[in-house]
């Protein structure tokens, strides 16, 4: 999550876990020809699950990305029920966790959900409580037909090939008057991405426009733009977006 930006430029972008990295032996022209961004991240992920816990403002991101969240939907930990999209290692679940009744995860990279249920597990958390691997672009009825009060999603949009497409199907599991909450790297200008990072990454991030216009095409409400207050150590500006599916 986050990252250095460098002083000089405004170009590095990136969630968290890829910083300092470079990876020549990943993407094509290297070995590996993946169909998508999804097999792209998946192979990435599946390599560096141990990022999420060293990097230095993941922990932070996740605090900052959950008290943001609480405080623009009203949560209950007798009734509401969860779905964080690309959950990685299960930072921001963790977050949630107390204040919620069910959290289930998806993501990507089979390797990051076992350690996400791993922590679940030390947390105590109740059998509600789980994370799948699974590609929902492909996979449609991973979940069968559950539907949440929440679907958020934390420092990953940048990752996708489809905004656009992941936004109608985190659309479809939310029950009538539910909240979808799309977090991300906070696009101001042109900010950029480095090309080492294009293998697994496809934007810099997302301006309220943006997110007005993805939440439209999934038929959803638009309600709320922000910034999330800074980290003072010093991490990428980020903002929450928030829809409604109506009642
Ligand atoms: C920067 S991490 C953020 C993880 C977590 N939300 C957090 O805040 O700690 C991005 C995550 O997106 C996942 N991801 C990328 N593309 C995905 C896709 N198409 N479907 C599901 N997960 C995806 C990656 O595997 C990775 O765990």
């Amino acid at each position: 999550m986050s990252d250095n930006t460098s002083t000089s430029t405004p170009a590095h972008s990136h969630g968290h876990g890829h910083h300092h990295h470079h990876h020549p032996g990943t993407g094509s022209g290297h070995g590996h020809n993946f169909a998508n961004m999804a097999e792209a991240n998946k192979h990435h992920y599946d390599q560096h699950v141990d990022d999420f816990d060293t990097f230095p403002h993941a922990k932070t991101r996740a605090q900052r990305s959950a008290l943001a969240m609480r405080e623009a939907v009203s949560l209950s930990k007798d009734s509401s029920t969860v779905l964080e999209f690309a959950c990685g290692t299960g930072l921001v679940c963790m977050e949630m966790l107390p204040h919620v009744k069910e959290i289930v995860g998806i993501d990507i990279s089979p390797v990051v959900v076992e350690r996400c249920n791993k922590k679940f597990k030390e947390a105590g958390a109740n059998e509600n409580c789980y994370a799948i691997a699974a590609n929902i672009s492909t996979d449609k009825d991973v979940l069968a037909d559950k539907k949440f009060d929440l679907v958020y999603c934390a420092s990953a949009y940048h990752h996708f090939d489809s905004p656009e497409e992941i936004t109608k199907l985190l659309g479809a599991f939310l029950k009538p008057g539910g909240s979808l909450i799309v977090i991300d790297n906070l696009q101001k200008g042109g900010e950029t991405i480095d090309q080492e990072h294009r293998l697994y990454i496809t934007r810099y991030g997302f301006n309220e426009e943006d997110t007005k216009g993805l939440f439209a095409s999934a038929g959803l409400e638009f309600a709320s733009y922000a910034q999330i207050p800074s980290d003072p150590e010093g991490d990428n500006d980020i903002f929450l977006a928030k829809a409604t599916k109506s009642t």
